[in-house]
């Protein structure tokens, strides 16, 4: 049986802040995760939404489910083009240049990468704009991300065009190869990415990182305080000088977090003092 689109929306505003989402976030998309609800009732042969609450209660285990249902994968590659140039022209240089000066590898991260759009993103950047000009840089990219299917995607690293347009036209030749109706990255690009599964509520990568990507999922989707928890925790994994980059219009609480200035406003980009 369906459900209704106003008792859905209902249902969201009861179940989201159980399980640490904020609502707002999950406006815009409602539809995609209703439908999602919609599909799990029918597979569990309920009759509706009342049901599904009554079987939330009797089954623990499907808040995990529920949880699961909430993720967004929604991505591209260059996404929000500009603070990309800025990142180019100017912060890689510069942090590459700081690692260099002191011996040490130049750390990124890619904080819920979904297909891997935004890690191969960076990785082509530093084939553009760091290789050649710091010979010397060793360059680690790590992307995490709670979602299996989408790591296998990442992995395999093919996409379709709607993913790629956002790409300048001489990169997309450069680094891609056309197979079928897809865009499949070279070698050389993926080769760069250390994927791993893990949920950022509970745990993130070793050691820190001079700039991190964590656009599009916790100032979006996580409840405030749940939000203002994480971020501290990714400002303890930024090295002093190094950056933080979320994404446009996502609610990033910056007046409630530890060690973390407001660089670039209009871009989103953060810095650790
Ligand atoms: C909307 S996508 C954003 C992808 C990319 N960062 C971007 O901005 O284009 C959000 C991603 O975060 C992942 N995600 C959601 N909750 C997560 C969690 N608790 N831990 C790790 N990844 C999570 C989802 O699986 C999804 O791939």
């Amino acid at each position: 049986m369906k459900t209704n689109k106003n008792h859905c929306t209902e249902f969201l505003k009861w179940v989201l802040p159980q399980l640490g989402f904020r609502w707002e976030g999950y406006r815009k998309v409602k539809r995609q995760v209703c439908k999602r609800i919609n599909a799990r009732i029918s597979y569990l042969q309920l009759r509706g939404l009342i049901s599904y609450k009554e079987y939330l209660s009797k089954n623990p285990g499907e808040w995990k489910i529920l949880d699961s249902m909430m993720q967004i994968s929604i991505s591209r590659f260059f996404r929000d083009y500009k603070s990309w140039e800025l990142l180019g022209n100017k912060l890689l240089p510069e942090l590459a240049a700081r690692a260099i000066e002191k011996n040490r590898p130049l750390r990124c991260w890619s904080a819920g990468c979904a297909s891997g759009e935004e890690p191969y993103s960076l990785a082509i950047l530093y084939d553009q704009k760091l290789k050649h000009q710091f010979p010397a840089l060793e360059f680690q990219l790590a992307a995490t991300d709670a979602n299996n299917n989408l790591l296998e995607r990442a992995t395999n690293a093919c996409y379709p065009a709607g993913n790629v347009k956002d790409v300048p036209a001489n990169y997309l030749r450069k680094y891609f190869i056309k197979q079928n109706e897809e865009y499949c990255l070279k070698n050389n690009i993926k080769n760069m990415v250390t994927f791993m599964k893990q949920d950022i509520r509970k745990e993130m990568p070793e050691g820190q990182f001079d700039l991190v990507f964590c656009k599009n999922i916790v100032g979006m989707y996580f409840a405030r305080e749940k939000a203002i928890e994480v971020f501290n925790r990714i400002a303890t994994k930024i090295r002093p000088g190094g950056f933080m980059i979320t994404g446009n219009h996502e609610p990033v609480p910056a007046d409630s977090l530890h060690d973390i200035r407001v660089f670039n406003r209009g871009l989103n980009i953060y810095q650790k003092t």
